[in-house]
């Protein structure tokens, strides 16, 4: 039995990690043009109709992430189905419902094609990892593929073949609880994890039955929404938008992601659904995407009360133009195109070129081929939370966790013999820990912490829950109501506190604090949190800080007091064991932070590689400089920091600058592992260019290796900075390398001192 039970989990890890591609390039290029032949053919054959119908998405369930429409009913779209007036569905999951909407389109409707059924499988689809934003703080490009590997093979076996991830956008501001859905604040890292997520979803071969076609989100700039406020305008200059903004968008369109998704805000005025700019200027002709661009939900009809189009007709006619190929769940490409295009507002071509696009990616789909490709039952029982996923996400969640703060090695919890006194709301959270986007998850299946401790037997737990922080249940789809008054709870809590050892306190944002439509104007602990942990550190100030949450909070009060803190986000399903293995010393975390943690919501937004102002410092011991009187300029953990049990030296750096023979400029270090055990660091590499015809940025992230070391090991670490590293877009969109001098720094978080001067000629 054992023995079954291992070789079916390798076949599983096989299946998971060497998807080989089986194709030729010579196979690939025949596809290409076979596939471009049956597009021509088939578009040949359609009406008007049928193809404003392809470039038609629709809801399958009410309620699901946006308002329900005015005109939307089940009957107008299985009608619509049958028409051949939907092109993709989202939402709807499962084998049976997908089979049952894919038959209507492909045996009811004239030209039987085959529907895209999309779904957000954000960080999972019932067996969840770590949200996003806390995946990237691994910094493990290998981890970040396979989970959004797992993802996409267990989403595929329910009937989905798109995912709408991966979000790429950029975000600087905490108050946005979008962050949770991204890789953080930094292009460099955010393009590797952009490439890597895309590779993980689609695989080497998206006809492969567990394969599914991703989508960069949200083109573009939805991560500068103004004051961190959702949907709202983004006003940003060039610079930022070609240097911090596109990168990562441009990583996901080189990896070959089938799809983009336009977004809810402004561009500088335009609402970015409208913006032929971003999508035909950039997209679609500098870079040449030549997959297609998805609305987001009813971001055609926004323009309306946003001012840009006067109604529907017009909304239409400018995001058809602009390069909007497909309208999510807006009802206004269905209702309004056709007679756009009979009325010469707008050309069939524009409408070939959308349906093209459309066809294409079905097609390598192996859509036409097999349209219930991804409707086995069989394959559905199998593979929905298998139990190889738990092993994956669970490695996933441990690689997540961030080590902000171990004073006097409180950390990790000795084993035996000890009271330790588990106290929070959240430590017995089986549901928060699931993270926001967990739509086709299963609610409380999430390992508590408390479950998590309580495997560890050789200490006795004292679990005390506190004061709850959360009022009834939470959802989706409603704000999340926060306990302030009651205080029932607070005694027991404070009195298991003094009777322990060491206390470890589980605080944070709920699951559903964090997301779509989650902005916030504090990013303090919520509710009574703050005063229940400084009530149970005046009893034993030996408190270990789990925090959940899913964005940068301001915790200058803990950070001052509190000897341990773990960073822990919103971890997924396997949650509580991550921590605990954490806690107790069975991972030693190599988490780094891929935010700037503020030190108030003040400072937001904060990041690291920002500018260095005309007055950098006080140099007259007055008040004129760049500066706040009331705090210090500085975040209070900065991007890229997180800690382990041993701990890492950096030395011996060389420089070797050959860019005018040969276009590269090596850098060189020793990492070494200077405690007591073994560990992995994220060595990281910044540059700053010195003088600029456009101000660059005081450090900017060039290059990481996350490395693992013996207790007492070193290696030396190598990159090459090239052109690519070395060099920026200016204001016109432009990539230049400038001659000048330069500053290499390298360290193990975004303050690296350890620093050396080159100069390209
Ligand atoms: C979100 C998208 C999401 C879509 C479909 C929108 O509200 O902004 O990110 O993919 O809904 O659920």
């Amino acid at each position: 039995m054992k023995t079954i039970k291992i070789t079916r989990v390798c076949a599983v890890a096989v299946i998971l990690l060497c998807l080989v591609n089986t194709k030729t390039h010579a196979q690939m290029e025949e596809t290409k043009v076979d596939i471009n032949q049956k597009v021509e053919s088939l578009l040949s054959q359609m009406t008007i109709e049928e193809k404003v119908g392809q470039m038609n998405l629709y809801n399958g369930f009410w309620d699901v992430t946006g308002p329900a429409p005015e005109e939307g009913n089940a009957a107008l779209k299985y009608d619509h189905l049958k028409k051949g007036w939907v092109g993709a569905m989202l939402t709807v999951r499962g084998a049976e419902e997908v089979r049952k909407v894919q038959r209507i389109a492909v045996e009811e409707s004239r030209l039987g094609i085959p529907l895209l059924i999309g779904f957000d499988v954000i960080h999972g689809y019932k067996t969840l990892s770590p949200i996003p934003l806390a995946e990237s703080a691994s910094w493990d490009l290998q981890a970040i593929e396979k989970s959004a590997r797992v993802a996409a093979t267990e989403a595929s076996a329910s009937g989905i073949n798109w995912t709408f991830a991966p979000m790429v956008d950029i975000s600087r501001d905490a108050r946005w609880g979008r962050v949770m859905e991204g890789a953080g604040e930094d292009p460099y890292l955010g393009s590797l994890i952009a490439k890597a997520r895309v590779n993980g979803f689609q695989g080497d071969d998206l006809s492969a039955h567990n394969t599914i076609a991703a989508c960069a989100k949200h083109f573009a700039a939805y991560g500068f929404a103004e004051a961190g406020r959702d949907y709202n305008v983004a006003d940003i200059g060039n610079g930022t938008l070609y240097n911090t903004v596109l990168p990562p968008f441009k990583a996901a369109s080189e990896a070959g992601v089938k799809t983009f998704m336009n977004s809810f805000n402004t561009l500088n005025g335009v609402p970015v659904t409208g913006s032929s700019f971003l999508q035909r200027d950039i997209l679609k002709r500098d870079w040449n995407f030549d997959g297609f661009v998805v609305s987001d939900w009813a971001s055609i009809n926004e323009m309306i009360p946003w001012g840009h189009a006067k109604d529907k007709r017009q909304a239409a006619q400018i995001a058809a133009n602009a390069g909007s190929d497909m309208d999510m769940e807006g009802y206004v490409y269905i209702q309004e195109l056709a007679q756009l295009v009979k009325d010469g507002v707008v050309k069939e071509s524009i409408l070939d070129d959308a349906v093209r696009r459309i066809l294409k990616v079905k097609f390598e789909l192996g859509l036409f081929e097999d349209p219930y490709r991804y409707c086995d039952d069989d394959r559905e029982k199998e593979w929905t939370y298998h139990e190889s996923y738990r092993e994956a996400v669970l490695d996933m969640a441990k690689k997540s966790i961030v080590l902000l703060k171990n004073d006097n090695h409180l950390l990790p919890l000795k084993k035996n013999g000890q009271t330790i006194a588990l106290i929070g709301d959240l430590a017995d959270d089986k549901s928060s820990p699931l993270g926001s986007w967990r739509i086709a998850s299963d609610d409380d299946t999430a390992v508590s912490v408390l479950e998590g401790m309580s495997s560890y037997k050789g200490n006795t737990l004292n679990f005390s829950r506190g004061p709850e922080v959360f009022e009834g249940t939470s959802s989706f789809l409603q704000e999340v109501k926060i306990n302030t008054t009651d205080t029932s709870g607070f005694d027991e809590a404070i009195a298991t506190a003094k009777a322990a050892d060491v206390v470890v306190m589980v605080l944070g944002e709920h699951g559903f604090q964090s997301g779509e439509g989650r902005s916030r104007t504090n990013l303090d602990l919520p509710g009574l949190q703050q005063e229940l942990l400084e009530e149970v550190y005046k009893v034993n100030p030996n408190v270990v800080l789990v925090l959940n949450n899913g964005r940068p909070l301001a915790i200058e009060w803990a950070s001052e007091h509190i000897p341990a803190i773990v960073e822990a986000w919103h971890l997924g399903t396997e949650s509580g064991n991550a921590i605990a293995n954490v806690l107790y010393g069975d991972y030693n975390p190599s988490g780094k932070l891929p935010m700037s943690f503020p030190r108030n919501v003040g400072q937001a937004p904060i990041y690291y590689n920002n500018y260095p102002t005309g007055r950098p410092t006080d140099k007259d011991g007055n008040v004129f400089w760049s500066h706040y009187t009331d705090v210090e300029k500085t975040p209070l953990y900065p991007f890229g920091h997180g800690l382990s049990y041993t701990t890492f030296e950096y030395s011996n750096l060389k420089v070797t600058n050959t860019y005018k023979e040969n276009q590269e400029v090596k850098v060189s270090f020793t990492l070494k592992n200077t405690g007591a055990l073994k560990g992995k660091e994220v060595a990281q590499l910044y540059i700053r260019d010195l003088v600029g015809s456009v101000i660059r940025p005081l450090k900017e992230l060039k290059g990481f290796e996350l490395i693992e070391l013996e207790a007492g090991a070193s290696k030396t670490v190598e990159f090459v900075l090239t052109k690519k590293e070395l060099g920026f877009y200016t204001n016109q969109g432009e990539f230049v390398v400038e001659s000048g001098d330069f500053k290499v720094f390298v360290g193990g978080d975004s303050n690296a001192e350890l620093e050396q001067d080159f100069t390209l000629e």
